[in-house]
């Protein structure tokens, strides 16, 4: 079994527009991927020209509607600048944001140095506050709106030379819960999914057999999972289907938090 969706997959977001953040490659291009297949009208964030440029095309030659933008989600002014040209861009206001982009550095705690724990708070944290305050005056004008925040199992349990991703993907939950509290006068629902370890380049991609072998005997599922595993829940939490899920971590792991080792 793999993440592939094996039914047909509804049009749950007609005409909403959706920023995706990081979604040149990986997960993000997945969830961009997924949510085309919605009926979603996409805004692709990415730093990445070259990548972002083909994902993009690639969705448009599949006749659907999107397109990217190169902001660097990390600086507060670039994001505002993002969310006018989207709005303007497609003409109605954003629905949707899913805060996918990371930067990751892994170093032992003596290693961590200010430039690259700077960087990696800036894009995989601060930015959440970037876009949820450039997306808030949208999403009240079109009467609510849902904001997907990508954290991981690495924000619930420990693993060496992370402390920084740790901190930074700990802290996306809390985030993600001030902002669902804040929020939900508005009709804005604000919900975090928490991937454990999803084949992507970035991801399983820098392990060695014996790392995977490892790890995939950790994992009651017996699988890695599939970049599609994860737009499969992305889906669900940016559509009406989760209405009444807010300030949620909504774990996709495998199992691989649960089981007793
Ligand atoms: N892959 C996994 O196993 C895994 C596990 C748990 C959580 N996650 C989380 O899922 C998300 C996606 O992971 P991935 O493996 O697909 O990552 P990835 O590294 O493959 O892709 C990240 C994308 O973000 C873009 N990006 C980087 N800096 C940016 C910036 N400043 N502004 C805009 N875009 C920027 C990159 O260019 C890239 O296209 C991340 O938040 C990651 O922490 C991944």
């Amino acid at each position: 079994m793999n993440g592939k969706p094996r039914t047909p997959i509804a049009r749950r977001l007609e005409g909403t527009v959706c920023v995706v953040t990081g979604a040149a490659r990986g997960i993000g291009l997945a969830i961009a991927e997924r949510f085309a297949a919605e009926g979603g009208r996409l805004a692709c964030f990415d730093v990445g020209a070259t990548r972002l440029q083909a994902a993009v095309a690639g969705l448009v030659e599949k006749g659907h509607e999107a397109r990217g933008y190169g902001a660097d989600v990390g600086k507060r002014d670039a994001v505002a600048a993002a969310f006018e040209a989207v709005e303007r861009d497609f003409g109605a206001p954003v629905g949707v944001v899913v805060n996918n982009a990371v930067w990751a550095r892994f170093q032992p705690i003596a290693e961590v140095d200010e430039e690259s724990a700077g960087r990696m708070l800036d894009v995989g944290l601060k930015a959440l506050l970037w876009t949820t305050q450039a997306a808030v005056p949208q999403m009240k004008r079109r009467g609510g709106g849902a904001i997907v925040n990508l954290s991981s199992t690495s924000g619930l349990q420990a693993m060496t030379d992370s402390m920084v991703y740790a901190a930074m993907k700990a802290g996306v939950l809390g985030l993600t819960r001030a902002a669902a509290v804040e929020l939900s006068p508005h009709g804005i629902r604000v919900n975090a999914i928490v991937p454990g370890m999803v084949g992507t380049p970035a991801s399983v991609g820098k392990f060695d057999e014996a790392t995977i072998a490892n790890r995939l005997a950790a994992m009651p599922l017996g699988r890695f999972g599939d970049p599609e595993d994860i737009a499969a829940v992305a889906a669900f939490l940016a559509s009406e289907d989760s209405r009444y899920v807010q300030g949620a971590q909504l774990v996709a792991d495998g199992g691989w938090t649960i089981a007793a080792r």
